[in-house]
């Protein structure tokens, strides 16, 4: 059984309590929030002790695992202190995206993760569905033949007006984790941004990529749009054929080169509720992890570990040093260069 506790129990700290406390694997051991009421509240909901202070919970019951799911500045500035504490305690962790914004913190994250051999995870939950598996399966297969091109689109209303760059930041490691995922290491990025009347922040941007393996992509994603329609779009398209993912967990449609007879897969039965689709991420993406250090994986071998997430924190950088110097930012740093 691996001792789980969680650090951050807001929304998506409560989501995370429930997969755990699901899985068979896994005891709730600790819930600890700085807002008292927060931690009490889960610690009822889920019939694990409450705690106020990470460092007090992480030393009382050693947790195999902890759930980092704070969220502070740009929605990713409080992860930085609990995973340090965690990982120093020993546990394997699995953060909330985005690893940090900081990227200074970021790799001192990851550093200190393989440094002490521990596993680290991130909640790049977007690719940790059915379809998106067995797209990435067609591309290992080698269906599409050289690789060309993938265009892909996310967009929701946030009114948010917190920082400048709150949209590239907030939003777009999930984007980028399943371009990465895809089509592998980005090698240049241009950016350029605009927004809805009465907005101040940039909320709503769109990217060109170039992929190490010779692809270009482009990305649009907005804060600016209602939801009500399908969110988010990936089109990859090689030599032999393409497929196109609505929604990531709704519809793949696969599109021969030489004949036009498509193949649609389903993922939603009839009448199926959309959080219910969009909570089955987090349980997909929760499970795995469990799944990986139950069996002794390697933390090199994490899916979507801190290096992936660190990578597509250095796209968004270099995203935003395009959109300030008007340019064509060259190659963020390969992923394991930490
Ligand atoms: N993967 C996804 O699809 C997805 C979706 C939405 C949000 N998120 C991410 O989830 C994270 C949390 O989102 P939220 O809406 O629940 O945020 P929130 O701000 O409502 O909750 C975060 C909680 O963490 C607590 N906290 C902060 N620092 C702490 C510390 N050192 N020790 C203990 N508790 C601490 C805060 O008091 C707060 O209650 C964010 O990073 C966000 O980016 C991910």
């Amino acid at each position: 059984m691996l001792r789980t506790a969680i650090i951050g129990l807001g929304p998506i700290g409560n989501i995370h309590a429930r997969h755990y406390q699901e899985h068979p694997n896994c005891e709730l051991v600790g819930l600890c929030d700085i807002i008292p009421e927060r931690a009490d509240d889960a610690a009822c909901r889920f019939d694990a002790p409450a705690y106020y202070d990470a460092a007090e919970m992480l030393r009382t019951v050693k947790p195999d695992i902890c759930g980092v799911c704070t969220g502070g500045h740009e929605y990713g500035g409080d992860h930085y202190t609990p995973t340090i504490q965690a990982l120093k305690a020993g546990c394997h962790v699995l953060g909330e995206k985005p690893v940090s914004n900081d990227i200074a913190e970021a790799e001192e994250m990851v550093r200190l993760a393989r440094d002490q051999g521990l596993c680290y995870g991130i909640n790049l939950n977007h690719r940790f569905t059915r379809l998106t598996r067995i797209a990435r399966q067609w591309l290992n297969e080698g269906r599409l033949g050289h690789l060309l091109f993938i265009n892909m689109a996310m967009w929701i209303k946030n009114p948010r007006e917190t920082s400048l760059w709150f949209q590239v930041k907030a939003l777009h490691p999930h984007t980028i984790d399943v371009m990465r995922f895809f089509c592998g290491d980005i090698a240049a990025v241009q950016c350029f941004v605009t927004r809805a009347p009465g907005r101040t922040i940039w909320s709503t941007a769109h990217f060109n990529f170039k992929f190490a393996c010779g692809a270009v992509g482009g990305l649009t994603g907005s804060y600016d749009i209602e939801r009500g329609h399908p969110m988010e779009r990936c089109e990859v398209a090689g030599v032999d054929g393409r497929f196109v993912l609505d929604d990531m967990m709704h519809k793949l449609t696969w599109y021969p080169a030489n004949n036009c007879e498509t193949t649609v897969i389903n993922n939603t039965p009839f009448g199926m509720i959309p959080e219910k689709v969009f909570d089955d991420t987090f349980r997909n993406r929760i499970h795995r992890f469990v799944e990986q250090v139950s069996d002794g994986a390697k933390p090199a071998t994490i899916e979507a570990g801190g290096a992936d997430a660190l990578a597509a924190q250095r796209v968004l950088a270099a995203a935003i040093t395009s959109v300030e110097e008007n340019r064509v930012v060259e190659a963020p740093v390969p992923n394991d260069a930490i």
